[in-house]
């Protein structure tokens, strides 16, 4: 019998976690589940003797992938998967995969959220403006800025796109205004939402240079990663211009320092943007059918680290 932890320190809502173990349930496997876990041990002790994991943010790496000695398959339940040690996973022979487009539409809502409430002074009582006829510039057109570029629309924002490895016949297909570059972006765009995903090329790849380009009153968005974000940098600008705001759903290493932008700057005490009661079950489920498809017939339609 196959058995399979969940191992996610920010948790599933209860009837996502209910809906995986019914998936495992009808395969037959054994769940067990690792839940706010506070110390790497305690999960080191939990992966010993599984076959299979789904993980969130939760981090997986060489040691983990040492200690989980039956270890065949990790699923990250969600988009990126910057937290899987992937050379590590491939050494160890173990298939690791994520759950693309399943937690998208929670995120790209979450980025409206964000945006009322700097639009909006952070409800301080002054008066604030509102997005509609604003220009939104969406940084990577994958499965969250799709569903950005949508629910802007419904804002009746202006929406331009820009990403390196998406053509622009693509973007315009879905009605929304394809740039040249990221630095275009910046410069035609009122506000840019970041859903770019952290690799060696996008690391600190967004500089004060490139937000500096924002025009007077300018948003910075980010519901991505923190480590896409060059922070020293960054400040120096927030301090330059007085103007900017920046509002992140992932707290930055120098919170402290940006929290002193009072009124420009605000952070979500825990990352939230995937953490929605239908991001959880889409994702959650969709990686246990991965992880029962993989098993049993052998099925790597959604594997990272080929
Ligand atoms: C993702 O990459 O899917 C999101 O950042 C969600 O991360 P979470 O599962 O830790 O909320």
């Amino acid at each position: 019998m196959a058995k399979v932890l969940i191992a996610t320190e920010k948790p599933f809502s209860a009837i996502a976690v209910k809906g995986i173990k019914e998936v495992f349930d009808a395969a037959g496997y054994e769940t067990v589940l690792l839940e706010k876990y506070t110390d790497k041990a305690q999960l080191l002790e939990a992966v010993a003797d599984v076959d299979a994991m789904i993980i969130r943010s939760d981090k997986v790496d060489a040691e983990v992938l040492d200690a989980a000695k039956q270890l065949k398959i990790v699923v990250r339940a969600g988009a990126g998967y910057d937290n899987i040690d992937l050379a590590a996973a491939t050494a160890h022979n173990v298939v690791a995969m994520n759950t693309p487009g399943q937690n998208a539409n929670s995120v790209a809502e979450l980025v409206f959220g964000l945006l009322v409430y700097a639009k909006r002074n952070f409800f301080n009582g002054t008066s604030g403006t509102e997005l509609k006829g604003k220009r939104l510039g969406i940084l990577a057109f994958g499965n969250v800025g799709r569903n950005v570029a949508r629910i802007a629309k419904g804002f009746d924002m202006e929406v331009l796109a820009y990403d390196a490895y998406c053509p622009a016949d693509v973007i315009e297909a879905a009605g929304v205004k394809a740039v040249a570059s990221q630095n275009e972006l910046f410069e035609q765009s009122d506000i840019v939402s970041l859903h770019i995903p952290a690799t060696d090329e996008t690391k600190q790849s967004i500089n004060a240079a490139l937000v500096g380009k924002l025009p007077k009153g300018g948003i910075l968005v980010n519901t991505a990663r923190k480590e896409v974000i060059d922070e020293p940098s960054l400040l120096q600008l927030m301090a330059e211009r007085t103007d900017l705001k920046y509002v992140t759903d992932i707290k930055p290493d120098a919170d402290a320092d940006f929290a002193a932008f009072e009124g420009r700057y605000f952070a979500t005490p825990k990352k939230m943007g995937a953490q929605t009661a239908e991001a959880n079950v889409n994702a959650g489920i969709a990686a246990a059918h991965q992880i029962v498809d993989f098993i049993e017939r052998g099925i790597t339609k959604f594997q990272v680290n080929k």
